[in-house]
């Protein structure tokens, strides 16, 4: 059997193989309310029916300004909960398995729809904007300026993730992802680029973490020991002056001793205009450096597309999992699709298509 289609065991979850979806934001909360619809329910129920060993769904506010954009999903209060569990309920009817994204966008947040159409920058308060925070008044190019945020209000988001990850449980997700990736609020502060605090969060390495390790440690009181907690980051800013592999490697480490149990290892995100040298897998060698510094499991993602390659990516680079995300939006039978490349019978695949399966290469 292929490595891609064994079976992951992560605490008490078993992940039926390690094609996962990545997370991708779909701005499709149509009344900016945060509460997850007809769009959410269509665009996950594919997925699982398509074979997923886990779809992570979209950065997920853990408060109204913790979103991305107006259009995006939040986890802070019981009605989108409610509207998360049908979604959960749907997966898990199809014999999929799905996480969450628990996000805070920070600088990043209250920007417009990411659909074409519809000028990049932020929304106006009047258009269901609105002030957003950072680890001081830096905007990133082209956004409004943030608001630095108070020591004192840092406690009351690691307390916004806590009960975040409470209502992710209690809306049947079977694992949460912390997002400390692409630029957003922890990455903000986790990178000496965009960290310049004087108080406990900023200066040496291990101040620019303890936001991360803080929220890694009350999300693991607020699941409990037995249920899966991922982080991702972004493992390099692509800029000298940035957060590099080693420095990531190393915050990983104590994220560990917090309680997460494994990373979804991306790059990039919190500075414009740096050279990114975008080629499939390019991000692989970081996931590799984590693995190989901090153990498995770890993730890959970044222009997987075949079966083939995941194959070999998780073969040849230690890794856990991967994620696939563009090549699984144009066919979200992606994981099947993989299986049948690597010459695997999918007991999942739905009876309703088996005269459908793929012929042989
Ligand atoms: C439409 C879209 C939305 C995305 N939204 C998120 C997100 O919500 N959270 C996140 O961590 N990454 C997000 N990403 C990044 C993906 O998770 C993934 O890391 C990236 O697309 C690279 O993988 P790929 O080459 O397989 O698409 C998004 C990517 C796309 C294309």
């Amino acid at each position: 059997m292929s490595k891609l289609f064994t079976p992951i065991k992560i605490r008490s979850v078993e992940f039926r193989n390690r094609a996962w979806i990545a997370p991708m934001c779909i701005y499709s909360c149509d009344n900016q309310d945060g509460v997850v619809g007809a769009f959410h329910l269509a665009h996950h129920s594919k997925f699982a029916m398509g074979g997923a060993g886990l779809i992570m769904a979209e950065a997920t506010g853990v408060t109204p300004e913790g979103r991305i954009s107006p259009w995006c999903p939040g986890i802070w209060n019981d009605e989108q909960t409610v509207a998360w569990r049908k979604v959960t309920d749907l997966v898990h009817t199809l014999g999929g398995k799905i996480g969450i994204q628990l996000a805070h966008a920070g600088r990043k947040g209250s920007t417009n729809r990411g659909w074409p159409g519809y000028a990049p920058g932020s929304v106006s308060l009047a258009d269901g904007g609105w002030q957003t925070v950072s680890t001081g008044t830096d905007a990133f190019p082209g956004y409004d300026a943030p608001r630095a945020l108070e020591t004192s209000e840092i406690d009351k988001l690691v307390h916004a993730w806590a009960q975040a990850a409470k209502r992710a449980v209690a809306a049947g997700f079977d694992c949460v992802e912390v997002h400390a990736a692409h630029g957003y609020l922890l990455h903000q502060f986790m990178s000496p680029l965009t960290n310049q605090r004087s108080d406990i969060y900023g200066g040496s390495i291990e101040n620019r973490a303890r936001f991360l390790l803080e929220v890694v440690a009350e999300v693991r009181k607020a699941v409990g020991p037995d249920y899966p907690v991922i982080v991702r980051v972004s493992a390099t800013d692509w800029h000298p002056d940035g957060l590099h592999r080693e420095d990531t490697a190393q915050i990983l480490k104590w994220a560990k001793e917090a309680g997460a149990d494994l990373f979804d290892i991306s790059t990039g995100g919190l500075v414009a205009g740096v050279h990114i040298p975008v080629a499939p897998g390019y991000q692989i060698p970081y996931a590799e450096y984590v693995a190989e510094n901090n153990g498995d499991p770890v993730g890959g993602v970044g222009l997987i597309t075949t079966g083939r390659q995941a194959e070999d990516i998780l073969l040849t680079h230690q890794l856990g999992v991967v994620s696939v995300g563009r090549a699984a939006l144009r066919d979200p039978f992606w994981p099947a699709r993989a299986a049948a490349e690597l010459g695997e019978e999918l007991s999942y695949w739905p009876p309703q298509y088996a005269r459908g399966w793929f012929p042989a290469e």
